[in-house]
């Protein structure tokens, strides 16, 4: 498989690095409009040849990554699509849930992979938290609650939201499988007029009777980034920052018996069990997520986070934008979003 990354910038210049360590990609091209990020990707890695357009590779590829700024996503997926290539778009797939359908449709048309980049799909610790809740083995899950904090990096095209708590909405939607209803939000601006620097999300999964809550800043001094699951036999938090034992589940909880009116007569125990760390093997989430990619491009078969994934969580973030001008008012994320991934589903 013949690979073009196009925006080797920050990001784009890790997948650069990631698939030139596949033996399934026989062809990384570094796509970039800044001549000097061309040249730096020619020189760090050898084999890797730099075009300035997506245009100017596209005989020399049979797939794309595209790791631009979030508003040029969608344009320079389609032009991909269009021209027969498969598509891994970084998060946040598009910047609105009319053109994820778009991104979606177009790509299912044509029989092409469109994958979407979260990352936290291929972590394997959020697999393994996936998996235990799936398991049944925290009980039925009462609520999620993530923190993605720090001081930066500071985007200029997208909220904090969309920029930190795509993560989390995919996680949260990753642990449930499910993707939430109704979303609620708000956000404070304290550097720029325009744009939410710190910001908090509550999504309502109303099937499932649970809900996911997710703070995000840029402007905390300490970085935390941090999933818990609260679950009625047991509770298991995910620590990414954590150097080993990211995750460790706790056979803590409370017992209720009898209680009346308004709790009168009830009493309450506290369990203060084990804590368990499972061992995890790690590998690197974004070389996973590179192979998923390249064997869905060679079999047919859908990515681990496909687009209808990526659609998910900006339908998400595009209601959140709505709560917040609302001052955190709950909005129902796009019905036609949700028919798309019932109809998948079934
Ligand atoms: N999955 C993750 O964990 C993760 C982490 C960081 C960033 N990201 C995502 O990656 C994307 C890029 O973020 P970044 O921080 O690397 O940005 P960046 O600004 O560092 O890099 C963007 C690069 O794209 C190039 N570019 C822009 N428009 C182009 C075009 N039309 N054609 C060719 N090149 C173009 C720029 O020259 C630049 O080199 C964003 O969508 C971001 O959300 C994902």
């Amino acid at each position: 498989m013949r690979v073009g990354v196009v925006g080797c910038g920050y990001w784009g210049s890790k997948h650069v690095r990631v698939l030139c360590g596949l033996p399934s990609a026989t062809r990384v091209v570094a796509i970039d409009d800044r001549r000097e990020i061309r040249e730096a990707m020619e020189a760090e890695f050898p084999g890797v040849i730099g075009r300035p357009s997506l245009i100017k590779a596209l005989d020399e590829i049979d797939a794309v990554v595209i790791a631009t700024p979030p508003e040029s996503h969608f344009d320079i997926a389609a032009e991909a699509l269009a021209a027969g290539k498969h598509v891994l778009v970084e998060k946040p797939m598009t910047t609105n849930s009319l053109d994820g359908r778009r991104l979606v449709e177009m790509a299912d048309r044509s029989g092409l992979t469109l994958a979407a980049g979260h990352t936290f799909a291929h972590n394997a610790a959020v697999r393994t938290l996936a998996d235990i809740a799936g398991r049944g083995l925290l009980g039925p899950i009462h609520y999620l609650d993530s923190a993605r904090l720090n001081l930066g990096l500071y985007r200029g095209d997208v909220n904090v939201l969309w920029d930190l708590a795509a993560h989390d909405i995919s996680i949260a939607n990753l642990i449930l499988h499910d993707v939430p209803d109704v979303v609620s939000a708000w956000g404070s601006r304290h550097t720029d007029r325009y744009s939410e620097d710190v910001a908090s999300l509550r999504m309502q999964y109303l099937r499932r009777r649970v809900e996911a809550t997710v703070r995000a800043s840029w402007l905390d001094p300490v970085k935390v980034r941090r999933t818990t699951v609260v679950g009625a036999d047991k509770m298991a938090v995910y620590n990414d920052v954590a150097a080993d034992e990211r995750i460790k589940i706790y056979d803590r909880g409370r017992n209720v018996a009898g209680g009346g009116l308004r709790g009168r007569g009830r009493t309450l125990t506290y369990r203060q069990g084990d804590i368990v760390a499972p061992h995890i093997e790690f590998p690197e989430p974004l070389r996973l997520q590179a192979q998923d990619f390249i064997e869905s491009c060679r079999t047919g078969r859908r990515p681990v986070a496909d687009g209808l994934a990526g659609l998910a969580v900006v339908a998400v973030l595009e209601a959140s934008d709505q709560s917040i001008r609302e001052d955190g008012a709950p909005v129902h994320i796009d019905h036609r979003v949700v028919e798309m991934i019932s109809a998948t589903a079934a």
